[in-house]
């Protein structure tokens, strides 16, 4: 299901102003924002079948009354080039464990529970502006192998016209195991490694009181990442 009564124009007023500035100013300081966002390995568990409803709001499967377990989270963001430039008719997939650190994937047979509830994998298409949106809770920890917690994150593909897709992974900040996370930390220039790890924020009115909002924008090469 979408979710037609949240209110695009305050969103990019706020949780996306910062990235309009860039755009207008493009000072060297801020222009320097706008360097491509590291890729990421797309792991095991890309959806093996996608599931019936996969729209942007993963917290609400279609036909089901109930919301998706965990703390709500909005994802909100643009896909741009390296010049600002929206990056039109873009396609943006999300997949992601749920709250319990699951994935609904045949290759996910660890003990944790599935929700019926969670979609787990999501589209959206970016607007003229470049902007993209999910509505989604925060996914739990889990472990890649035995000596290996994976920090909560959501992966990314992101298909732009004409190019290859483009995979990467945001991340929570502020949670311990990003530090030990052999994936996050396999970016090894620093500031490109942050511009992984997005803060959770206070929602903007039009968004439900106690959900968060990461704000993840995407800047692709004009080469076409391979
Ligand atoms: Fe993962």
């Amino acid at each position: 299901m979408s979710t037609p009564s949240l209110n695009r124009r305050l969103i990019l007023r706020g949780a996306l102003g910062a990235t309009a500035s860039v755009v207008a100013g493009m000072s060297p300081a801020l222009a320097a924002l706008l360097s491509r966002t590291p890729g990421q390995s797309a792991g095991p568990f890309y959806p093996a079948r996608k599931p019936l409803d996969k729209d942007n709001d993963l917290a609400q499967v279609a036909g089901r009354p109930g919301r998706a377990k965990g703390d709500l989270v909005h994802i909100l963001g643009r896909v741009l080039d390296t010049d600002g430039r929206a990056v039109t008719g873009s396609r943006v997939e999300i997949w992601q464990a749920n709250t319990h650190g699951r994935y609904d994937h045949p290759q996910d047979s660890r003990d944790a529970p599935l929700d019926p509830d969670f979609q787990g994998f999501g589209a959206d298409t970016v607007a003229a502006d470049g902007s993209y949106r999910f509505r989604t809770i925060k996914p739990a920890p889990y472990p890649a192998s035995a000596d290996w917690m994976r920090p909560p994150h959501v992966h990314f593909a992101v298909f732009a016209p004409g190019a290859k897709p483009f995979i990467t992974q945001m991340y929570f900040a502020g949670d311990p195991l990003n530090a030990r996370d052999r994936l996050l930390n396999g970016v090894g220039d620093p500031s490109a490694r942050a511009r992984l790890v997005v803060a959770l924020e206070n929602p903007p009115p039009d968004l439900e009181p106690g959900s968060r909002v990461a704000s993840f924008d995407i800047v692709l090469g004009k080469t076409p990442p391979a």
